[in-house]
Order: structure tokens, then C-alpha cells, then sequence
């Protein structure tokens, strides 16, 4: 989604931070970027479609100390420079960035326009510039002005405003992320990531909900919107360097996190056996425990179920984030709901948990990033230790996010040692599995089945939701039609759409369910299936054998690997760029 980067200090080159900045913010996912800053006392705008990549700020903009800029992420109004950020009020001295939606948009833009402003885009977000513009009619102080225009909105918002008569930044937030970067030498840095800013610092404030912030780079003061009363911050040390938010040799982020999970699955079983043992007393107490995420996260979630059923004999129930209001009748003060999200921002997910606390409920997550927006409104967090995912493709994230998950249903058995011990192997098994030979036979498969109309996964017991998982990796990056489905369900329909060569993903393990899949399997082929067999043992019914380690109860943890690596290849095959796929975005901040 949209991303925000706004500085204001001592330095000279902020319009080069900026473009820099909003580079590191490029995996969000964009369609257009703008950024605007002020020199003397006039503010200058420069705006475009397309990428930021090949843009060099220091051709942008002379030496300047005080910047905003932003990607856009079409929501209201399509690609065009006029509708991208930032968006100024009819003189051109409020320039304003904004993340979210402001609902009641077309109510206060009709009331502006009654009153004679001409608006030049079709966003929701140039609604603000003017709105504040409004306000500084009654009011001389720009912040005050800018309070006085969050009052009005509904919806969810992050807004970045700044005026030629105003040294400072403003800064206020509802539902979509902001984070203050502090600079040791004096300069404040806010932005919708920390990777926006890492290069330089690595003290931050999370704004929270409501609040707004106000700086001139030498201080900050941060108060309640609604109240103005001040509100006190700590400062927090991110863990994250900004060598890791980097891609280093690699192509792609896709393909460097995806090899990062030789170490990733190992930092994810890093954690401490009371606090796992304190979760797991948590779910054993709960009377009711929901699981919801979405997307990858939520297919994390499925597999989560089975681990919590077979391996823990605890019945768990999943709905995906989008969906479980849908189901707060079941919710009891006692209940308890764990969510899973890589980015911690994920605006369905902040619902589901809005939904939960309300009933009274407490909220366990399983979250990536430290300090966002999930992590901070949680009861209990646990952190998956993946370091920073980039690529709209989750990788990393997953295998962590089950990794957790397998750990807590070993746990509730009263054996955290044996789930380290089983999930430590695993992750030396990986690191084994991953070299360079595996990941040239699994690009000579993609060059094989890249031009495929359609691609099908089965799988079954956990790995039904990784053929699904899978059927999500190749969609978002190789936008071939994939589908995931579990195995047994095939002959009740899905087994009419297959052809003459449509490629055929079975994953399987070596466990009582084999005998099973690999007669899913052979109906496959029977009808003209290619199949593809990702399986720690071979079987006469695959065409191609993907070898996997046996990894026992973290099968799906090794199974979904080469599927990554696979939607990777096609990726390329194709033609397309895994770290920007078609239509998606990173983080998912609107509903
Ligand atoms: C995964 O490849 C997708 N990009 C997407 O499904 C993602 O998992 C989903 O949007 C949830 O994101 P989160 O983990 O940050 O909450």
C-alpha cells in the first residue's frame, strides 16, 4: 500500500533522503510517487507515475532541510499524476501526503466546493489541503488547523501535512502506521516503515492511534488528537540494520528471503520455553481458541490447525481475518484469538482483534515486525525473528509463522525441547536442501510448465493448506491461474478442470496420509495430469520428483520451499517481476 516519508533537521539533502527513502518503500507496493519540500518560502512539487527506481534525487531539488513524498497505491481515482501525492490547497502553500481512506470524503469535499475550492484530482486525499486550509481561516496555527481537520474525518488515516509559514511537520494517525525516526545528531525522520529511514537511525516512537505529532527537527511534541492533551513516548531501539533490509547479491528480495530461510527457521524456534509455556497455558485455559489471519499469514493459520489438532489434540478454530466478525457470537470474555501477520498492519487483522477485545476476549500475535500496529495492540506477541521480509511474496514469514506454531503445539503436549529439537533439524535440513543444484532443477521445471493456462496443487492433513499457500505464491508472482485444493476433494468436481498436460503439484510426506494422496495423484494422471511430486520418497506416479527432507510433524515447513522457489522461477520465465507483482501490495492497510 501507499507508503509516507517526511523529514525535517539539520541536514541539506532532504529531497535526495526522500527519493532514497521511498525507494526502501517500493516492496509496499505503488503506482505513482510524488514528493514535495520547501525552499525559501515557496513549497515545490514534483510528481510522477511509473517507478522511482531510476530516479536520482539529487537532480530533483537543491539543498533543502524540510521534505514530504509518498507512493500511491490507487484506491480513489486511477494512475495519473494528478491524483498522485503530494496534494496542495488552491494557493500551493499546504502540501499534504495521506495513507488510508477517508470515508466520508464525498460529504466534505461537496462542502467544499460549495464554499469555491476546485479540486484537481479525483482523490479522497486532496480533500485535506484544503480542509486545513479552512481551518487556518479561524485558527493562525498550522497544527491546530491540522487537529481541527482529523475531527472531521472518518476512516482510517496516516496524513503528513507541512505549510510555507510553518518550520514544522505534521503528523497524525488513525488505523495506518506512522513511526517517528529520531537522528542522534538532531532531525526527525516519519514514515509509514522503519525501512524508510533505517540508513540513518534506528531510535523510533510509534504514533498510535489518534495521536499527532508535531516537529522542527530539533523536538517533538506528540499530544492526542481529540483532546490536544500531550502524550509522553518512549524511545524505542529497533533491532532491524539496514544491511538486512537490503538485497545484497541477489536478483530479487523474493530470492534472497526465500534463501534466507537456511537461518530464518532456526531465529523463529529462538524463543523462550516459559513464555512459550505461558501461551500455551493460555490456549489450554481459553475457552475457545480462534486463529485468523490473511493471505499467506492465514494459510499459516489452516496448517496451525492441524498442527494444534494432531499434535496437541487441541480443537482451534480458523476464519481468515476478513470473515470473523462474521463469527463474534462464539466470542466469550474467555476466548481467546491468535492472529498471524508478517507487516503486524494488516487492516483486517487489526479488525478481527477489534472484534475479539470488544467481546471481552485477549489476543495472542504472531507477528514479524516489532512495534507495529498488531504488535503493540496484542495482549501476548511473539515474534517470528524472520528479519525484514521485502518481497510482496511471503516467504520467510511463513515457514516462521509455522515454525511458532508448531512450537506452541508442542508445547501444549509438554514437549517444547522435542518441537526445538524436531524444528532445529529441520531448519539444518533446509539449509542442506537449498543449494545451488536444487534451485537449477527446479528452474527447468519452471521453463517446462511456464506456459501453462492452468496449474493445480493437492495436498492433504497439513498439507492442504501449503497446496493452497502454493496456489498463492504462483498466482501473486507468475499470474498463472493456480489453484490449491485437498487431495480427497478432487473426484467431487476440481478433477473435471484438468487437462491433457496441466501441470499437477502433489505435495506429500511420509506419513499414514501418503497412501492416499499418491491414489489423488494417479486419478490426476489418468486424466492427462504432468505431475509434479514434492515428497521425500519417489513414486511411479510422479512425472518429476522435487525430493524433500522427511522433516516428520514440520513437513510443511520443507514442502512449501520449492513451491516458493518454483513460483519464483516462473516468475522469471514469464517474463515478470517477482518483487512487483501485478495489483498487490505489501502491506494490506485498507479493508
Ligand atoms: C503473501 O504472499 C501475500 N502477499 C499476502 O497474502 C499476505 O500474506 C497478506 O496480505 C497478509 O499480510 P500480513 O502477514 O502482513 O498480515
Amino acid at each position: 500500500m501507499c507508503g509516507i516519508f517526511g523529514y525535517v533537521g539539520p541536514r541539506k539533502d532532504a529531497v535526495e533522503m526522500a527519493v532514497e527513502g521511498l525507494k526502501s518503500l517500493e516492496y509496499r507496493g505503488y503506482d505513482s510517487w510524488g514528493v514535495a519540500w520547501k525552499e525559501s518560502q515557496f513549497l515545490n512539487v514534483h510528481k510522477e507515475t511509473g517507478k522511482i527506481s531510476g530516479i536520482d534525487g539529487k537532480t530533483l531539488a537543491g539543498e533543502c532541510s524540510l521534505v514530504i513524498g509518498h507512493t500511491r497505491w490507487a484506491t480513489h481515482g486511477g494512475v495519473t499524476v494528478a491524483n498522485a501525492h503530494p496534494h496542495l490547497n488552491a494557493d500551493r502553500t499546504i502540501a499534504v501526503v495521506h495513507n488510508g481512506i477517508i470515508e466520508n470524503y464525498q460529504e466534505l469535499r461537496d462542502e467544499l466546493k460549495a464554499k469555491g475550492h476546485v479540486f484537481l484530482s479525483q482523490t479522497d486525499s486532496e480533500i485535506i489541503p484544503h480542509l486545513i486550509d479552512e481551518e487556518l481561516k479561524t485558527t493562525g496555527d498550522f497544527a491546530h488547523a491540522v487537529r481541527r481537520t482529523c475531527l472531521r474525518f472518518q476512516g482510517r488515516y496516516a496524513i503528513v501535512a507541512v505549510h510555507t509559514k510553518s518550520e514544522s511537520i505534521v503528523a497524525a494517525r488513525t488505523g495506518s502506521p506512522l513511526i517517528i525516526g529520531k537522528e542522534k545528531g538532531g532531525g526527525y525522520f516519519i514514515a509509514s516503515d522503519t525501512p524508510a529511514f533505517l540508513k540513518h537511525t534506528r531510535t523510533v516512537q510509534y504514533l498510535d492511534d489518534g495521536e499527532m505529532a508535531v516537529t522542527d527537527g530539533r523536538s517533538i511534541l506528540i499530544s492526542d488528537i481529540a483532546t490536544g492533551e500531550e502524550r509522553l513516548k518512549r524511545e524505542i531501539e529497533i533491532r532491524w540494520t539496514a544491511d538486512e533490509a537490503q538485497k545484497g547479491d541477489f536478483a530479487h528480495f523474493m530470492i534472497k528471503e526465500i534463501m534466507d530461510q537456511k537461518e530464518s527457521v532456526a531465529r523463529a524456534v529462538n524463543q523462550s520455553d516459559e513464555e512459550i509455556l505461558t501461551l500455551a497455558d493460555a490456549i489450554r485455559n481459553a475457552k475457545g481458541t480462534f486463529l485468523s489471519g490473511c493471505g499467506t499469514a492465514g494459510m499459516a493459520c489452516r496448517a496451525g490447525e492441524y498442527f494444534l489438532s494432531i499434535v496437541a489434540h487441541k480443537h482451534v478454530n480458523f476464519a481468515p481475518a476478513s470473515e470473523f466478525k462474521l463469527f463474534h457470537g462464539f466470542l466469550q470474555p474467555e476466548s481467546l484469538l491468535i492472529v498471524v501477520s508478517q507487516s503486524g498492519e494488516t487492516a483486517d487483522v487489526l479488525e478481527a482483534m477489534q472484534v475479539a477485545k470488544s467481546a471481552g476476549a485477549k489476543v495472542l500475535s504472531i507477528v514479524n515486525v516489532q512495534g507495529s500496529s498488531i504488535d503493540r495492540a496484542s495482549d501476548y506477541t511473539l515474534r517470528i525473528n524472520a528479519g525484514p521480509e521485502r518481497a510482496v511474496a511471503s516467504t520467510k514469514a511463513l515457514t516462521g509463522q509455522l515454525a511458532v506454531l508448531l512450537l506452541i503445539a508442542y508445547a501444549l503436549d509438554g514437549g517444547v525441547a522435542q518441537g526445538k529439537k524436531v524444528l532445529l533439524e529441520t531448519a539444518a535440513q533446509i539449509n542442506d536442501m537449498l543449494n545451488p543444484r536444487y534451485v537449477v532443477f527446479l528452474k527447468e521445471i519452471a521453463e517446462r510448465i511456464k506456459d501453462s493456462k492452468d496449474l493445480y496443487i493437492i495436498g492433504k492433513g497439513w498439507n492442504y493448506p501449503m497446496a493452497m499457500e502454493s496456489a498463492i505464491k504462483i498466482q501473486e508472482v507468475s499470474n498463472i491461474h493456480a489453484e490449491g485444493f485437498a487431495a480427497g476433494e478432487l473426484k467431487h468436481g476440481p478433477i473435471g478442470l484438468v487437462e491433457e498436460g496441466t501441470p499437477c503439484i502433489v505435495l506429500a510426506g511420509s506419513d499414514e496420509v501418503l497412501p492416499d494422496i499418491i491414489s489423488n495423484a494417479v486419478q490426476l494422471k489418468a486424466r492427462g495430469g504432468f505431475i509434479i511430486g514434492v515428497s521425500p520418497v519417489n513414486n511411479e506416479a510422479f512425472d518429476v520428483w522435487i525430493k524433500v527432507p522427511d522433516a516428520g510433524t514440520a513437513q510443511p515447513i520443507v514442502n512449501i520451499i520449492p513451491v516458493q522457489v518454483l513460483a519464483y522461477e516462473l516468475a522469471l520465465a514469464r517474463g515478470k517481476d517477482p518483487d512487483m507483482p501485478r495489483n498487490l501490495a505489501k502491506s494490506v492497510t485498507v479493508k
